[in-house]
């Protein structure tokens, strides 16, 4: 309030500027910069991942992901309630898969009674109106941690892991996902995918691919929450792009798209977003971006430690998606900014 200060104090001084144009008069107050706003960020724009465990615990702490948990299927349908009164438009529900249970070949990916499938059947039950957008890769339940299958030289073979993924994504959709997200980056599994879910009647079951998906040091903390980061052999830039790309961003989006992907995704987020902006100014799709795990620890283990304002600093980071051209943003602060907003309307 005390910065209104009269007009005739503010005109007082000698030398001025001859400026027909100031940027700064339209910043000058709160009403004013509302109406200039350019992007918003409302809940709708919030896609929420969870982590799924079966055991006695109802919620298990990950060290790397301050404020995140493991969650029971009791849980996680307790977390679908929440969504649903925020008004959270889905959840991405991931898998802390038993290791007695991975092999090779990710075998469990196929189970219909598996963890994941387990948890749609109940979170469907439960909150039918709440999206369940879910991960079609191998690595939660591999022995090795990659996405697909490994040969003995370590080369991981694409076709024959994309007809294990077709399996996984009928075991999806027959527990009652609404959308398959493969985020595996191997060739050709979105037409694939695509084929056999037609081919079994799914023909309503969306598939939003994670088309542009790098090799990242960013998905450090969600390997912890899945279990994979001792057991990973070697690194994925057999598969995943090469974070020096954008052209091939293009390109993989726009087969992805030619495949039959309804919505594509751009991953990691925040050191990617010139990316997003490429893909909605070339396509034009509903383009979303992934705010990944090592992106949530830095904003969130930073503002822990004192460096920087968190609440600041997370709607912020979201907002950017949204200048940058983003649909929709999966975070894990999707509670947490779905509350915020909730206050503020
Ligand atoms: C793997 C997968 C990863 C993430 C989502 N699905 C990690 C990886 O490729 O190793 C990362 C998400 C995050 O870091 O929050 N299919």
């Amino acid at each position: 309030r005390a910065l209104h200060k009269p007009a005739a104090e503010a005109s007082s001084t000698a030398s001025k500027l001859d400026l027909a144009t100031r940027l700064r008069r339209n910043r000058k107050s709160e009403w004013s910069r509302r109406l200039v706003r350019e992007t918003v960020l409302t809940t709708n724009d919030l896609i929420w991942p969870i982590f799924l465990v079966d055991g006695s615990e109802p919620r298990t702490p990950i060290a790397t992901m301050p404020g995140v948990d493991r969650v029971s299927i009791d849980e996680a349908v307790r977390e679908a309630e929440k969504a649903a009164r925020l008004g959270i438009p889905a959840l991405a529900p991931f898998p802390y898969v038993d290791p007695a249970l991975r092999d090779p070949v990710g075998s469990e990916a196929e189970n219909h009674r598996n963890l994941m499938c387990r948890a749609i059947r109940a979170i469907k039950a439960a909150v039918p109106e709440v999206g369940l957008i879910t991960d079609a890769a191998l690595d939660p339940y591999t022995s090795h941690g990659h996405d697909g299958v490994l040969t003995e030289c370590g080369r991981v073979l694409n076709d024959e892991t994309v007809a294990i993924l077709c399996r996984q994504a009928l075991a999806l959709a027959e527990a009652g996902a609404d959308c398959i997200a493969p985020s595996d980056m191997m060739d050709g599994r979105i037409g694939a995918i695509r084929a056999a879910l037609d081919a079994r009647g799914f023909t309503d079951v969306q598939i939003m691919s994670y088309a542009a998906k790098y090799a990242s040091a960013f998905y450090g903390p969600f390997r912890d929450a899945i279990g994979t980061r001792k057991t990973l052999i070697g690194d994925k830039r057999t598969y995943q792009m090469d974070p020096a790309n954008s052209d091939e961003a293009l390109r993989e989006v726009e087969i992805d798209l030619a495949e039959g992907a309804d919505m594509v995704m751009v991953k990691p987020g925040m050191p990617y977003l010139d990316i997003c902006r490429r893909v909605k100014d070339t396509f034009g799709v509903p383009t979303f971006a992934y705010q990944v795990s090592g992106e949530y620890a830095m904003i969130e283990m930073a503002a822990r430690a004192g460096a920087i304002d968190g609440e600041r600093a997370m709607l912020e980071s979201l907002i950017a998606f949204k200048r940058a051209g983003c649909d929709g943003i999966l975070t894990y602060f999707a509670p947490r900014v779905a509350g915020l907003l909730s206050v503020a309307a």
